[in-house]
């Protein structure tokens, strides 16, 4: 090992809060990357995961009848405990990954695609290496290793392509799985799990006549996003989950490429959030809706007991307005409308192609939980979840000076500050110093193409992240009261919603690891037409 690498893994080693004498559990491991820089290397250290990943074409049965062609991340177990891969039967989704909080992964790609792809694991902290940047994706009938130790808390993060420019259609056609982890803190609380703990992937799609997928062509689909006219969950149209009179853990992602929710329950019950992107959070919060932008994961703690036998209780999602662009509409109301919109001309205009038949704010549902079994359980929602240390402000290394990200839509163009993805380059204000907490705002106040605005998830790799405060430009209230009390904001979370007139103020660091880390909207329609940037670790 040379010197240089010695001290860069001690440096490793202060992040991380460990000893010398945790030496032997963790760096070897985590430099083995750095070392050989090479894709391909053979077992200096050991994993204690293995896992063979395959993406390919394959067939699903979605609709009744002729089955789908979809592309397919399959799993296989290479080394590690029983149920670490596991399949969602019948499903175009990839396997679950069941990870813990230290164990040392390795995953083994390889892409049977007619093109280039790569992963990226979102919401996880790992190299610079393993984050699935487009500039590592391989090419057809290439394989790739990712190596990672899991630093995260537990929590529900995915897997998805990042391929350059091929993001959304990738994911659209199927390609994503869950990654679930789990740590001690959580192991030390009873809350629902094996088969009461049900991961839920929400995902919009359109089929044709043949049962096939299609995805979108028009530009202007694409610059405001896909937006299909079916509901699938897990891969299936009109989701049934039969639930026993008992507890259960829900764990949400929205998995859809541009499709915002506004979760609620069809009788009103108001909804028990436990966790957000990265994990538990400090105490349930109770909400009447929760909003879910594409990439966005909710948990929640859903009490069935008290319910009777053939009940049903529907999720839906409820109507909002304002995140969607007004172009065409002549200006006056800003901000931009959702189900409110359709009945003001844009009926034969963008919205009249595709997701007519479920406009973006309009109410429909999700799935149906039926009650189809009696049980009896003791469980006592924790008052306490778990410990987040809050960042202050003042801890920023730019307390003074936050590093504002201005988001707009001109010209058929979406950008961040004015600019467009650049595979590898940065601007200076990109470059952040390794080991920092920032201070960033995302800023949707675009306001000299105001009627192009409208609502950017906004995602960072790396490290989670915590919201310090939103701020409104006064005169978008009225779309913003349809949704301002969905957000759960007081844990960790790897993508905010940012809607229109919106400054969203968050403190994050740049821990561990050096390198190329991007930023972006997750419409994943925004992403491929380059509304995303690279930050620049640095030591
Ligand atoms: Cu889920 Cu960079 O994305
Ligand atoms: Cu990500
Ligand atoms: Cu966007």
């Amino acid at each position: 090992m040379s010197e240089a690498t010695d001290l860069s893994r001690r440096r490793l080693l202060q992040y991380l809060g460990l000893t010398a004498v945790a030496t032997a559990v963790v760096p070897e491991w985590l430099f083995a990357a750095d070392e050989q820089g090479s894709q391909e290397r053979s077992g200096q250290s050991e994993p204690d995961i293995e896992v063979g990943i395959t993406a390919q074409p394959a067939e699903s049965p979605i609709l009744p009848g002729r089955p789908t062609k979809v592309w397919k991340f399959s799993g296989e177990l290479v080394k590690g405990p029983p149920g670490t891969v596991k399949d969602i039967p019948d499903s175009y989704l990839g396997p679950i990954l069941r990870l813990r909080q230290g164990q040392k992964v390795r995953i083994r790609f390889r892409n049977k695609l007619p093109e280039p792809c790569v992963i990226h694991q979102h919401g996880l902290h790992v190299p610079e290496e393993a984050d699935g940047h487009p500039r590592h994706q391989i090419g057809s009938g290439q394989t790739a290793v990712y190596e990672f130790t899991v630093l995260d808390r537990a929590g529900t993060y995915w897997f998805h392509p990042h391929t350059h420019h091929r993001t959304a259609e990738q994911a659209y056609y199927g390609l994503a799985g869950l990654i679930l982890v789990t740590d001690t803190e959580e192991q030390s609380l009873d809350l629902p799990h094996d088969e009461h703990d049900i991961p839920l992937v929400i995902q919009d799609r359109s089929f044709d006549d043949h049962n096939q997928l299609r995805y979108i062509g028009h530009m202007h689909d694409r610059f405001r996003g896909f937006l299909g006219d079916r509901v699938l969950v897990n891969g299936k149209p009109d989701f049934v989950l039969p639930v026993a009179t008992r507890v259960y853990r829900l764990r949400i992602l929205n998995g859809s490429n541009s499709r915002i929710y506004k979760l609620a329950w069809s009788d009103g019950s108001p909804l028990t959030v436990i966790g957000t992107d990265g994990g538990l959070l400090e105490s349930p919060e109770v909400r009447n809706y929760l909003m879910l932008a594409p990439g966005e994961r909710v948990d929640l703690w859903v009490d069935f007991r008290g319910r009777k036998l053939g009940d049903e209780i529907t999720l839906r999602s409820a109507a909002f307005s304002g995140v969607m662009p007004m172009m065409g509409m002549g200006g006056g109301m800003m901000g931009g409308g959702g189900a409110g919109m359709m009945g003001r001309g844009m009926r034969g205009g963008m919205m009249g192609r595709m997701g007519a038949a479920l406009p973006h704010g309009a109410e429909y549902p999700i799935l149906t939980a039926r009650i189809v079994r009696e049980e009896r359980d003791q469980l006592v929602l924790p008052r306490r979840l778990s410990q987040i240390q809050r960042y202050r402000p003042q801890d920023a290394a730019n307390a003074q000076k936050p590093k504002s990200i201005h988001l707009s839509m001109r010209a058929m163009s979406p950008r961040l500050n004015g600019r467009s993805f650049e595979l590898t380059r940065v601007a200076e204000e990109e470059i952040i110093p390794l080991n920092t907490m920032q201070l960033l705002e995302f800023v949707n106040r675009d306001h000299r193409a105001h009627e192009m605005m409208m609502a950017h998830p906004m995602h960072i790799h790396g490290q989670q992240f915590q919201v310090l405060k939103r701020e409104m430009a006064p005169g978008f209230e009225r779309h913003y009261s349809s949704v301002s009390q969905g957000f759960v904001d007081n844990g960790w979370k790897d993508t905010v919603l940012v809607m229109p007139g919106e400054k969203v103020t968050i403190l994050k660091r740049f821990d561990h690891y050096t390198g190329l880390y991007l930023y972006h909207c997750h419409n994943l329609e925004h992403e491929d037409l380059d509304m995303m940037r690279n930050f620049l670790v640095q030591a």
